[in-house]
């Protein structure tokens, strides 16, 4: 049984910090350097990657952190520009395409949109951009 949870149009939610408060995007911007990943809690609560763009903008999707092996969380390794899975050594690119396995997938993505300042997950549903194929999680 899921619970139903509060969210916005879509299915969507508010991006929420380590410490459960809605990130706000201009404060989340002016602490970030351009290229940031940062993982914050999106759908189903799963920890999601918030992308900040090389203009410093908040990126119009998110990276879900979870390993498509064996569903260990993924961290950003900047000084390689990759994801690195510690648990078995998946390599996922900056945008989370697998580049090694033996993940078998990407990460999964969610839309991320900016809306009176907060930053919003909304289910990605759409071809995936970085291999041309329908989205396995959806
Ligand atoms: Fe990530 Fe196995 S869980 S490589």
């Amino acid at each position: 049984f899921i619970p139903p949870t509060k969210s916005g149009a879509g299915g969507g939610v508010i991006a929420k910090d380590a410490l459960g408060n809605s990130i706000v995007a201009s404060e989340y911007l002016s602490s970030r350097n351009p290229g940031d990943r940062s993982l914050a809690q999106g759908l189903k609560g799963d920890p999601t990657y918030i992308v900040v763009t090389e203009d410093k903008q908040i990126a119009d999707y998110g990276i879900n952190a979870i390993c498509t092996h064996l569903g260990c969380v993924v961290p950003w390794n900047i000084a390689e520009n990759k994801f690195k899975c510690p648990c078995h050594g998946s390599q996922y690119d900056s945008t989370g395409k697998v580049v090694r396995g033996p993940a078998p997938l990407s990460l999964a993505l969610v839309h991320a949109t900016v809306e009176d300042d907060k930053v919003s997950f909304t289910p990605w549903t759409e071809t995936d951009f970085r291999t041309g194929e329908e989205p396995w999680w959806a």
